[in-house]
């Protein structure tokens, strides 16, 4: 068995907070709701994954999986260039793959095997987990189905990042709205599925303009405390 591999967060809040960062071998999810910084934390985790081991990275590549077509190139050359990093450099190591429909998402992971281990791959990002899931599988009828895929899904990121020695990032929105029927911010859309497999689980949650605040939820390795962050030039910094 490989040993664990630890990715820095570029924050030293989010460090402490995760223990030194995100592990590979593992599902980190992050969830929280719309604005709350998801998405900048994986530009983030795009730039820092490719910094050399002495420097917090694993000096290996990314998959990014983009449900939503979120992902903005132009913003990891900002973060590149204010971690003094050849932006250019930077993009080249990073594989997008934007995913159209829920069964076109687990066909990505299904044949992702060979790039993974060309492209010397350390951290799969999956933004957002279960946004096509959840806009493709309406009403109660469908319910079943839709967990039944998403399972599979989730077990694949799971066997990948074991077999490849990867991290994975996968996030997942949830709805601050007190009489949502997702309202209780600790039950991530999607429900248990992502939950079980993950190894981690870190909610975001506005804290003022640019600030942010991280929660990790009922991990036995980490004590429920909280760390304070913003987004900025950086992506998420101090
Ligand atoms: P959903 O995908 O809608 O669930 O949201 P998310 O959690 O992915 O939010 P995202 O990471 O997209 O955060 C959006 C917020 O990031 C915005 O409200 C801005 O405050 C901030 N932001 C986005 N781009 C920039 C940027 O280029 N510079 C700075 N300073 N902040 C940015
Ligand atoms: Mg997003």
């Amino acid at each position: 068995r490989q040993s664990i591999g630890m990715i820095t967060t570029g924050t030293d809040a989010l460090d402490a907070l995760l223990g030194g960062g995100i592990e590979t071998q593992a599902i980190t999810e992050v969830f929280g709701e719309f604005g709350s910084g998801k998405t900048q934390f994986c530009h983030t985790m795009c730039v820092t994954t490719q910094k050399p081991k002495e420097e917090g990275g694993l000096g290996g590549g990314v998959m990014y999986i983009d449900t939503e077509g979120t992902f903005r190139p132009e913003r990891v050359v900002t973060i590149a260039k204010a971690n003094n990093m050849d932006p250019a450099k930077l993009l080249d190591g990073i594989i997008v793959a934007r995913a159209y429909n829920s069964s076109h998402q687990v066909l990505i992971l299904e044949e992702a095997g060979k790039t993974i281990q060309e492209e010397n791959i350390k951290l799969i990002i999956s933004d957002s987990t279960t946004g096509l899931f959840r806009s493709e599988y309406l009403g109660r009828g469908t319910l079943a189905s839709r967990q039944q895929k998403l399972g599979r899904y989730i077990r694949l990121l799971a066997r990948i990042a074991e077999t490849y020695n990867c991290a994975v990032l996968a996030t997942n929105q949830v709805s601050s709205s007190p009489d949502s029927f997702f309202g209780d911010p600790t039950r991530p859309v999607g429900g248990n599925v992502v939950g079980h497999a993950s190894t981690y689980r870190i909610y975001f949650r506005k804290g003022g303009k640019n600030k942010r605040v991280a929660k990790i939820i009922d991990s036995p390795h980490h004590p429920a405390s909280e760390a304070v962050f913003e987004l900025g030039e950086r992506g998420v910094q101090d």
